[in-house]
This record gives C-alpha cells, structure tokens and sequence, in this order.
C-alpha cells in the first residue's frame, strides 16, 4: 500500500499552544496521596513531595496542570486544605466514595506545581459550593495582602500571591452524577454570578465554563448554546470532555476513535461560533478540552461507554467504601492503547486552531501515564511514550495535510489508512509529521511531498508499533513498550510499520 502526504508552508492551521501539552490531578484514588504526595518515601522532599514523580513530570514538559478535580471538587471545601495539618478535617468525598484526609491542600499544591515548573489551573466548587467561596479563594490565592483571605495565605507560609491565571468554574455540571449538578439555567446564572465574584477579586484572570461532556445525555450541545449566550462575554474557553474507550467495537473502530474525537471538537467549535454569530459577538472563545485519554474501565466490566450511565462510584471503582488514597483507577496501558492515544494526539494538532487548551487526564497512577508504588519505585505506562513524544515534537504550527491513500470503512465512515498531522518548528526548522497507520496487515509506503519549506529530508523516524499488541510496562519490565527509531533510507519517503504510530522529522 502507498500513501502520499502533501502539506504546504502556506497553509497553516494555526499555531499549537504550549497549553495542548497540559495535564490534570485530582484528589482521586492515589494521584496526590502517595503520587504527588508522600512524606517519609526515601524519595520525598522537605515537604513530603516525590521527587522520583516531579523529574518524571518535569520530562513530559506539561505547562498547565488542573486542580483539585474533576467531579472530586463539587463536594470539596477548600477551606478543609488550609492552615496547621493537625486541625485539618477528614471528610467522606462522595464523587469517589473515599476519605480525604484534607493534608494536601491548595498551598501545597501551588508549591509543588512552582518546585516543578508547572502552572496551576484551579476549579471551583459551583456544585454544593458558593459563588463567594469561589470569589474568596480566588482572593486567598492571588490578592497580595491586606484583607482577610490573603493575610491568611501569607500566614499559612506564602507571602507571594500564586498569580493563579486558569479558573474552571466548575466541573461537568451538566451531569446527574456530579455533587450539586444544575440545569443549563441554572448553571448559567451560578458561574455567571461566580464570574462577577472572581473577576472582581482578580480581573486578570482567564476562565473557563463547563460546556457539554458526554454526547449521550439530551442536553449535549443545547446546554453550551444555553450557557454560552449569557457567559460568551465573560469566558475564554469551553471546557468539555472526551474519554476514548476499548470496549468491544473490534480493534479497526478503535484504532479510528481519533475521528470520534474530532467530531467532538468541531461539534463544540460549532456551538461557539454559533453563539458568536447569532449574538454578533466579536471575542473569541477557545476550547479547553480539559479531560481527554483513553480510559477502559479496567475497574469494572462494560461493553459500552454507555453502561456508565447510572452507576453509583462504587459500581465504576474498585473502592471498598471509605478508604484514605485506594488505589483506584489504576489503568494499566497496552501498546494498543499507546498506539490509540497517539492517534487522538493527532486529532488535537490538526484542531489546533480551535483547541487552546488540552489536559491529559490524568497525570499521576489514576488513567495516568506515570505510575508509583506505594512507599516504593516509579514507572511509566505505555502512554507516557505517546504523551512524551507528542510534548517533545508537537510544538510549533499546525500545518494542513491532505492525504491521497487506500481507504477503509469503520463506523465513522470511509477513513483513510493513514492519519497525518503536520507540525513545522520554526526555531528548529523542522517539519514533523505525526502519522496513524490504520492498516493492520500491511506496512504502508508513506511518500512526502512539501512545498515551501525550503529543501528538506527525512532525518528521522520514531514509532510505536510491535507485534503483541497487550504488551504491558511493569514495575518489573518498565520498558517493554518504547519508541523505537528506525534510520531513514529515502529522503522523502518512510515505511510505516503495519498498526503504527510515527513521527517524521524533516529537517
Ligand atoms: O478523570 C476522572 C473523572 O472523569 C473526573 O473526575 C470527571 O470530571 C470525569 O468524569
């Protein structure tokens, strides 16, 4: 099989955020306790930080990290994670049917994420919490001092406001199983009154609004159009979901999941454009796709996304009820899925002109990349290949491609074998081209064709692919999947492995 790539230096699609390459921890399972967090590890800090976890998230070079949920912080009181340790409340945190034990607040994690050179993007509670408790940590959190909130910071150890800049005004508020969830109107009114209350205590602040999540409920779409007319002037982003999942629809409709996720990005670009024409207003809003990555439910047995629907946390966990940091959600990744991740990777830079902000969800042992063992080592699942390699040669401008190459039918339609994103690094002078190989049985003959970039050849070749598609990293084989380089015979074309995810680098 051969396919041909064709991409000129004319026609961008806009240029990639470093924000693409954000990430997202939540008081779930053991991503802070015992991830992020676990004074008296051999490997902690003075302040009980892993250090072996922060190298790890300092070499995925994640800018933005979201914090402290995730359905986790419609029933979280931020006020618990605040001042001397021994006074902190333990409190049952309903979204995962687990006790916090409140040691790890927002101080420490805005410490952490400044030793680790990442930016906090915080939500607030507009489920079972006030608009004035949003207003008052952002003024506890960014106010320099002199008034009540912030001269407690200061006492609390920070003299320096955090300059918190990414506010989430809550999160997937249009679902029945978040804590305090409201009708598209009612939510409006909330996180517009929210917003009134933030941007007062900092107006330079970005915010982003919960849009539509999941594509099944009656409300996707209608609930952003309802939202977006009132809030469009107060937000910059949209924010919405995707989870990618294996779940029973044959390994050719998962490896194509990358066009299911592209819908949803152009079926969110769609209401914001809508709301912007109809109301004839002149910003822009961006998508803050703040959740996305391939999640199987390995906790439980479903056949389809859909069965989620109605499942109390205990039914979607393995959480024995109450319990401090279980180790839940714990996703162990295949190559496939590695593989599928890449392909989702792919969808996000040729949406790059619509999608500012993407947080891989999520970072640390729950459906993350990075795993620890408690009091323990650290390793990487398959997907930090995927996510690492994206980090590292995505940044720059989304190039157009268009593709001439045999085509295959999957639910989504007729698709071609191949899916090309096209990235150009100006400082490096570099085109990269990131590429899906959908054919299972074939490697294809991958031809480039470039027009404007000056003279250019192939220098590089890094892919994921491999026979056995269950291969699994272990604490015991941690590098059994890993990017593999291949050397370059032709100066404009590669051979893509059969099943395969490539990167192409031009220089
Ligand atoms: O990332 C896990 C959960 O998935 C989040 O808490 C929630 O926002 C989403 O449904």
């Amino acid at each position: 099989k051969t396919a041909v790539c064709f991409s000129d230096r004319h026609y961008p699609i806009g240029k990639i955020d470093d924000k693409m390459y954000s990430s997202f921890t939540e008081h779930l399972g053991r991503c802070i306790y015992s991830g992020i967090y676990e004074p008296g590890h051999p490997k902690a800090d003075e302040d009980g930080y892993r250090m072996d976890v922060m190298e790890l998230v300092r070499e995925l070079n994640v800018p933005v990290i979201r914090y402290p949920g995730g359905n986790f912080v419609s029933c979280y009181d931020w006020h618990d994670g605040i001042g001397p340790k021994e006074n902190r409340p333990k409190r049952m945190d309903y979204a995962w049917s687990s006790i916090e034990t409140n040691e790890f607040g927002i101080d420490e994690f805005c410490r952490w994420a400044k030793k680790t050179g990442v930016e906090p993007m915080i939500a607030v509670n507009l489920g079972t919490g006030s608009i004035k408790d949003a207003g008052d940590l952002v003024e506890y959190c960014n106010h320099p001092g002199g008034t009540y909130w912030s001269d407690l910071r200061i006492k609390n150890g920070s003299r320096e406001p955090y300059g918190i800049k990414y506010w989430c005004l809550g999160n997937e508020m249009e679902g029945s199983w978040q804590a305090g969830h409201l009708s598209a109107e009612d939510y409006t009114k909330k996180a517009l009154e929210a917003a009134k209350i933030m941007k007062w205590a900092d107006p330079s602040i970005k915010l982003v609004a919960c849009g539509s999540s999941y594509e099944m409920l009656p409300t996707y779409l209608e609930w952003d159009r309802t939202m977006l007319t009132e809030l469009f002037e107060q937000v910059d982003y949209l924010s919405t979901h995707n989870y990618t999942m294996n779940s029973g629809q044959g390994l050719t409709n998962y490896l194509a999941s990358y066009k299911q996720l592209d819908t949803h990005i152009k079926n969110s670009a769609t209401v914001i454009n809508y709301v912007k024409a109809k109301n004839h207003f002149q910003k822009d809003v961006k998508i803050c796709l703040d959740e996305w990555n391939v999640w199987n439910f390995q906790d439980i047995k479903l056949d389809s996304l859909d069965d989620l629907m109605g499942l109390t946390t205990f039914e979607m966990t393995s959480a024995e009820k109450w319990e401090t940091a279980p180790a839940i959600l714990e996703e162990k990744y295949s190559l496939l899925d590695a593989v599928v991740l890449g392909g989702l990777g792919i969808t996000l830079l040729n949406n790059a002109d619509v999608v500012e902000i993407a947080c891989l969800a999520q970072l640390i042992n729950v459906i993350a990349p990075i795993s620890t063992l408690r009091n323990g080592g650290i390793y990487t699942q398959t997907t930090y290949q995927t996510f690492h390699t994206l980090s590292t040669y995505g940044r720059g401008t989304a190039m157009r491609a268009a593709v001439e190459a045999p085509e295959y039918e999957c639910e989504f339609g007729k698709l071609s074998i191949v899916e090309p994103a096209v990235v150009y690094n100006e400082e490096a002078d570099e085109v990269r081209i990131f590429v899906l190989n959908c054919s299972q049985d074939e490697a294809v003959k991958f031809d480039i064709r470039l027009q404007g970039y000056g003279d250019k050849e192939l220098k590089r070749h890094l892919v994921l692919s491999g026979g056995d598609l269950e291969l699994r990293n272990t604490p015991e084989k941690p590098d059994q999947v890993v990017m593999k380089e291949i050397k370059p015979e032709e100066k404009m074309s590669a051979v893509l492995p059969e099943l395969s995810w490539n990167v192409l680098i031009l220089g």
